[in-house]
């Protein structure tokens, strides 16, 4: 077999796909008599590549690159446009694809897919999600029969690494967000990262796949970490517990529950052993139980190892199927958590004796029960089996006469 292969972008995980496919291409051409060919690799300014060994194949026209008639083409520009130009213009000519683009799939998977359908070439996703994880494959495979019922997803490595560094090593949020740019994890523009979105967005994939629906960011309610702060870190600390940016959806009474928000995690449950970039993934099925799978889930080799497994795939014509799946308007989106949960309750602004009073005379007026005491350099309130629209409802109370109490409601995991 031969393969002729076209490259966009040339960055962090563009560069440890050419580095494993050089590493790979002997015992690829003895083991599979696969032959390989990298014929061109888009890039936005070739004089940044001035002297690297592939200088020869640089171009900054697409449409050149489309004219050497690739059977391959890898996508890892990411972003909308012009990737999904790009990306529309090959299948068109009969392309197969390989991407890592997230952003893409889930604003325009629905697009994206179907013309991939019409012209009969496959469409390979695994690095959109969790890096080094193979999650993608699973879910479109051996679990699509599984009846899944809940997903929960530390999906950010950014997000992750930075509430880590926060946590162990008391860094503010700003050195922690510094270390991971440098370290390749943060996307060009880290608020992507920050804010909820690039979780919200690997979030709408997986659960696509998991529910067979078209789930687009809008319907996901969004949270990120910013407003995560020192106290809060150490409240949680003081008491055990982590602080971590969670994906969750959940498929209740045929409606379907989105949501990425940041979550207090006890020690009994496995994400909190999850730090730094790793990501978590745990699918929650009627017939297989719980299934969770964890790993690098940013940086360079991880993310060039999904894509390898893919253009593997491609080799041995095992990624003919193409994603379908139903609209967007056969379903609901629940806008508020449907199951009964715990919360906990993070006061960080000490609280005078008269407003703690007040606070926690609120909560007993509420029927909250209160499972911890207070703790010294705040308040950290535990409560049990309460729905998320019935809490909002109580904090609006708390907030009117205390204003200045920055009350921050996290779902609790255990
Ligand atoms: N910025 C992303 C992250 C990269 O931190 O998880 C991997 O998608």
């Amino acid at each position: 077999m031969n393969v002729k292969i076209a490259l966009l972008g040339c960055g962090t995980v563009g560069s440890g796909v050419l580095e494993l496919l050089t590493l790979q291409r002997e015992s690829l051409e003895a083991s599979m008599d696969l032959h390989f060919s990298i014929d061109s690799i888009l890039v936005r300014d070739k004089a940044r590549y001035k002297e690297a060994p592939f200088e020869n194949l640089l171009t900054t026209d697409f449409d050149e690159l489309l004219k050497g008639k690739p059977d391959l083409l890898i996508e890892l520009i990411g972003g909308i446009e012009p990737a999904r130009t790009y990306i529309l213009k090959a299948i068109e000519q009969g392309c197969h694809i390989i991407t890592a683009n997230k952003d893409l799939l889930a604003e325009h998977g629905y697009e994206i897919f179907k013309k991939a359908n019409e012209h009969h070439v496959s469409i390979g996703f695994e690095a959109s999600v969790g890096g080094g994880i193979p999650i993608i494959k699973p879910l479109k495979d051996s679990l699509r029969n599984g009846g899944i019922h809940r997903i929960e997803g530390i999906v950010n490595g950014t997000c992750n690494y930075i509430l880590t560094r926060m946590t162990e090593s008391d860094k503010t949020y700003q050195e922690a967000l510094s270390e991971a740019m440098a370290s390749g994890f943060a996307e060009s523009n880290p608020h992507s990262d920050v804010s909820g979105l690039d979780s919200a967005r690997k979030l709408c994939i997986l659960s696509t796949l998991a529910f067979s629906k078209r789930i687009t960011p809008k319907l996901i309610y969004t949270k990120g970490i910013e407003q995560i702060d020192y106290e809060n870190i150490q409240l949680a600390k003081s008491n055990g517990l982590k602080i971590k940016l969670v994906a969750l959806a959940i498929h209740f009474d045929q409606k379907i529950y989105n949501a990425v928000r940041p979550c207090v995690i006890g020690p009994n449950h496995p994400f909190y052993s999850i730090d730094h970039e790793y990501n978590g993934i745990r699918l929650y099925g009627h017939s297989f139980g719980k299934i969770q799978l964890s790993g690098k889930g940013a940086g360079k080799m991880p993310t060039a190892s999904a894509v390898f497994g893919d253009f593997l795939d491609y080799c041995h014509g095992k990624s003919d199927k193409v994603l379908s799946y139903s609209g967007d308007k056969d379903f609901s989106s629940l806008q508020i958590n449907p199951e009964a949960t715990r919360w906990i309750l993070q006061i960080t602004k000490t609280p005078s004796a008269d407003e703690l009073g007040r606070i926690l005379q609120t909560f007993s007026d509420h029927k909250l029960s209160i499972h911890q005491n207070p703790v010294s350099n705040g308040i950290h309130l535990e409560i049990e089996d309460f729905l998320e629209s019935d809490l909002i409802e109580r904090l609006s109370l708390l907030r009117e006469w205390c204003p200045q109490i920055n009350v921050l409601p996290m779902l609790y995991l255990n």
